[in-house]
């Protein structure tokens, strides 16, 4: 199932289309846990057209509770039904009959899934109850760019979050919050980082190992949010073939596993006490080849009075808290902390196979007496050695 989710994602990326949207649901789930920091602040919600995005949705809904100071939300042009002739724009422009059928609910849009995207911002500095029914809503939403103080324009561009203008937006914003395309993870973390901006954004759980992400942080400046339960979560979907098991499926929406929340915001999980129920022993705490740590199998099993560095999963992050350990580094290559490097390998596959490689030299070795039945290990001459997936290397803060 997990993998399943997995290939939807993996499509998603090959095809660098990056259209699936976030339900509500999730977005109010984890942004419960950072009301705190957003009173008198600017959000920008940069990948986000009005109509599709529940990230716009809540910050409408919620600007006054939050005390937000300004909304700002782009709209990019890049969606896979964009260029087809319909004069939208014309809906939004003059005011009129802004935000159309702003009735219907996000989803019943998003399964319409033919409309076309006019590149706009959209900048609310003011919302009111206008149909006094005591809360915001989407049929509040319509009378939004009524109000003199809030604004609907097209941008010059097509509202890629690079552009200039969109960049300039960014600028005078305090917190970006948003899903990003994924495709484009890298470039759009160093953007944020670049500008000093504090954001709360979806991404790859697997991004914690990219080369431009880990740094930030081990550095200390960014952690993860509370996350999806179970790391998975469904997205509202019109591209893509969902390929959930019947239990997990759900009309017009993908599965997607491996996800999770960004963020440099502070929030509370992040300073809960990890507490250890194991004790270390030499047999299933086995050093590391080629790093100086011990090899800990899943987080639950870190031992308690251990001081020595461990080499914990990537997952031990959703547990980490920076008063109690410290991030020594990542057993990838580009990071420079391996104790040795291998010569000529030779791996022998689950079934016996033989290929000369070289990726033992990335990753997590051990050195075992006897080859495993039926995985994958390694020869370096003559010795057996099985290679683990990726571990990030910490100590206990004393
Ligand atoms: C994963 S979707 C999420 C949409 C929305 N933020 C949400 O969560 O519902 C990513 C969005 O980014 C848009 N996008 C893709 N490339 C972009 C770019 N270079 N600049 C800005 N937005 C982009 C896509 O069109 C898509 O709407």
């Amino acid at each position: 199932m997990a993998k399943n989710g997995n290939k939807a994602l993996g499509d998603a990326k090959k095809q660098k289309k990056d259209e699936f949207y976030t339900q509500l649901a999730d977005i109010n789930a984890e942004l419960r846990h950072y009301t705190q920091h957003f009173a008198g602040k600017v959000v920008f919600c940069n990948c986000d057209d009005p109509y599709e995005s529940n990230f716009f949705k809540y910050f409408a809904a919620n600007f006054n509770a939050l005390k937000l100071k300004r909304l700002i939300a782009t709209c990019y042009a890049g969606s896979p039904v964009a260029g087809r002739q319909l004069d939208l724009f014309e809906d939004y422009a003059g005011g009129t009959a802004a935000f159309h059928n702003s009735h219907d609910s996000m989803e019943s849009r998003h399964l319409g899934g033919d409309r076309p995207r006019i590149p706009h911002k959209i900048v609310i500095n003011e919302v009111t109850d206008v149909n006094g029914d005591g809360r915001i809503d989407l049929a509040d939403v319509e009378w939004l760019i009524k109000n003199d103080k809030n604004v609907l324009t097209r941008l010059e561009g097509d509202g890629d979050f690079r552009s200039a203008e969109c960049v300039e937006l960014l600028k005078q914003s305090d917190i970006v919050v948003t899903n990003p395309p994924f495709s484009l993870f890298r470039e759009y973390i160093s953007q944020l980082v670049q500008y000093g901006k504090k954001f709360l954004i979806i991404g790859r759980q697997d991004a914690v190992t990219y080369k431009e992400i880990f740094p930030l942080i081990k550095a200390g400046k960014m952690w993860l949010g509370y996350g999806f339960k179970g790391n998975a979560t469904h997205f509202i979907n019109t591209c893509y073939e969902d390929y959930a098991t019947a239990s997990d499926h759900k009309a017009g929406m993908i599965r997607v596993s491996g996800v999770t929340w960004f963020t440099n915001l502070d929030h509370k999980k992040r300073h809960d006490e990890f507490v250890s129920v194991r004790k270390y022993n030499p047999v299933d705490y086995p050093q590391l080849d080629n790093f100086d740590a011990i090899f800990v199998e899943e987080t639950v099993d870190i031992p308690e009075s251990y001081d020595g560095n461990l080499a914990v999963p990537v997952t031990f992050l959703d547990k980490y808290n920076p008063d109690q350990f410290e991030i020594l580094g990542i057993t990838k290559t580009w990071d420079g902390g391996a104790t040795k490097k291998y010569p000529k390998q030779i791996q022998v596959d689950a079934t016996g196979n033989r290929s000369n490689v070289s990726k033992l030299n990335d990753g997590a070795v051990i050195r075992v007496e006897t080859p495993p039945k039926g995985k994958t290990y390694y020869l370096v001459n003559g010795v057996p050695y099985v290679q683990r997936y990726p571990r990030i290397i910490i100590r206990r803060k004393k």
